[in-house]
């Protein structure tokens, strides 16, 4: 059994989290959620990189035998930094799907919505330009992060915002949308209420995970006992809120694993 250690800006990495419970529920999870820093997307490359460093160390430091970086925003800033500093731990980031988006898309009109910082990174324009068919409509979701750590993914404000966004790419006719921040999986809903049911909208969180559980195959820590592991919620905002904003916006069932092993913490 491994422990994994999870980190993203906030709540968006429990759209990965609630996958690896889905494909690796035997394992132990730490789920740091940086929310009294989120949004990152609109912060600078500096600061970005450095407390995502600084999340990954405290992380290391528990004793995690791998770190999923489940934040599209730290790892374009920062994910050369940590599997350098960190080199003896899987480091595994989250990139938005375009190349899946691009090989899916019938009419080759992609959308991608996803932070400013992510779309303005060198990582994301070196993925772009390895696609150059396919024509990719950028979108900053700005203003969403905050809604969706407010538990509003579902109210008027976040779809009237959402509207916003999605115009660009709804008017230029994409058939593909990638969701390109680990938040937005929250509002497919939303997305689906604004552009109906037949744009393909392409999330990572699938391929991610498999790409955990091929590190810990190498590292001999795949088990698939059928048991359940732990999960600890650590925040450096509001820890009970990050374990009751688990409960609403994830799939899995914590009811089992929390009562066994519930531990919330404050991490600043
Ligand atoms: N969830 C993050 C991402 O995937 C960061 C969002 C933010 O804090 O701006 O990019």
């Amino acid at each position: 059994m491994a422990l994994i250690g999870v980190f993203d800006s906030g709540v968006g990495g429990l759209s990965i989290l609630d996958e690896a419970l889905r494909q690796l529920p035997e394992h132990d999870y730490i789920y740091l959620a940086d929310s009294i820093n989120a949004p990152y997307g609109e912060k600078s490359s500096e600061w970005i990189a450095s407390r995502s460093m600084e999340l990954c160390q405290y992380l290391a430091a528990r004793g995690c035998d791998a770190i999923m970086v489940a934040c599209n925003t730290a790892t374009a800033e920062a994910i050369a930094h940590i599997r350098n500093e960190l080199s003896n731990i899987p480091i595994i980031g989250v990139e938005p799907g375009i190349k899946p988006a691009a090989m899916q898309s019938a009419n080759g009109i992609v959308g991608v919505l996803a932070t400013e910082a992510t779309l303005k990174s060198d990582k994301f324009s070196a993925l772009l330009a390895t696609l150059p068919n396919c024509k990719f409509v950028k979108q900053a979701g700005a203003g969403l992060v905050p809604l969706i750590e407010a538990g509003q993914a579902n109210g008027e404000e976040t779809l009237e915002l959402l509207a916003e966004h999605l115009e660009p790419i709804q008017d230029a006719g994409a058939d593909t949308l990638v969701l390109g921040c680990t938040h937005y999986p929250f509002l497919r809903k939303a997305i689906r209420k604004l552009l109906g049911d037949s744009i393909n909208l392409i999330d990572t969180s699938d391929a991610v995970v498999r790409q955990l559980k091929r590190k810990l195959e190498a590292q001999g820590k795949q088990l698939n006992d059928g048991d359940q592991g732990s999960i600890q919620f650590i925040s450096s905002k509001d820890a009970e809120l990050l374990h009751q904003m688990a409960h609403e916006l994830m799939q899995s069932d914590l009811t089992e694993r929390s009562t066994q092993s519930q531990l919330v913490s404050t991490f600043r």
